[in-house]
């Protein structure tokens, strides 16, 4: 997966030898934890968002997190915003099937240029740990987020990501800062959300969180 090099790490971490992300990020493995496992446990937490604009960040090549956005949790229009031009020209082709009810651009999740308030809710699946400034993509999150809003984020945690042997075949941003699940639920409150559920499993590795903006 491409990457911009961030500033020096603040605290070390294991090598990165080879970057293999895009075999996982890719496969229609991953697309199937993510409809049969990531998404149910986030609408157990913080259930459907029916008839609701909602924007998801960091949409990856397959597109299945706004494809469930719709589906699941029966949002009427999806809105992805993708880092990288390969990923939203792929993306683009993935949903392509459904039409205006979705859209997907280019974009920084840290900085995004939608207006406040502006959707129902916000999902990221593993953007966090993938962002150099991942706490403003929160507070960015929260920004967008109309009141009685709520962010779906699902994430693998510091625990795994800075281990050595996932670092040594997937590169991350190497600043030390990895979100963990109480990072995260600490920089949604830093950003001025309530977090209203949070789930997390394999031994702390992975975790799923709704916060909502009062
Ligand atoms: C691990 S992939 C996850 C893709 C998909 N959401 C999934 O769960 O399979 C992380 C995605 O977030 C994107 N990303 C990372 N930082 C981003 C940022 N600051 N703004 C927008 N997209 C970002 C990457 O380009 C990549 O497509």
């Amino acid at each position: 997966m491409p990457h911009e090099k961030g500033p020096a790490p603040s605290r070390a971490v294991p090598p990165t030898h080879v970057d293999a992300n895009r075999l996982w990020v890719d496969s229609r493995l991953r697309a199937l934890v993510q409809r049969r496992v990531e998404a149910p446990a986030l609408l157990r937490l913080g259930g459907e968002v029916t008839g609701g604009r909602v924007l998801e960040l960091g949409t990856g090549r397959r597109g299945t997190g706004l494809r469930l956005a719709l589906d699941l949790f029966g949002a009427s229009r999806a809105e992805g915003v993708e880092r990288h031009p390969a990923s939203v020209e792929a993306c683009r082709r993935a949903v392509a099937d459904l039409g205006d009810r979705v859209q997907v651009r280019g974009g920084d999740a840290a900085a995004l240029d939608a207006a406040d308030a502006s959707y129902d809710a916000v999902f990221g699946y593993h953007v966090l740990h993938h962002a150099e400034a991942w706490r403003d993509v929160v507070r960015q999150a929260a920004r967008v987020l109309r009141p009685g809003g709520r962010l779906y984020s699902c994430e693998m945690t510091a625990r795994i990501v800075d281990s050595r042997p996932l670092r040594a075949v997937s590169f991350h941003p190497a600043d030390g800062d990895r979100p963990t699940p109480d990072t995260m639920a600490a920089a949604c409150r830093d950003a001025g959300l309530t977090v209203v559920g949070q789930q997390t499993r394999a031994a702390g590795c992975w975790t799923a969180l709704v916060a909502t903006r009062p």
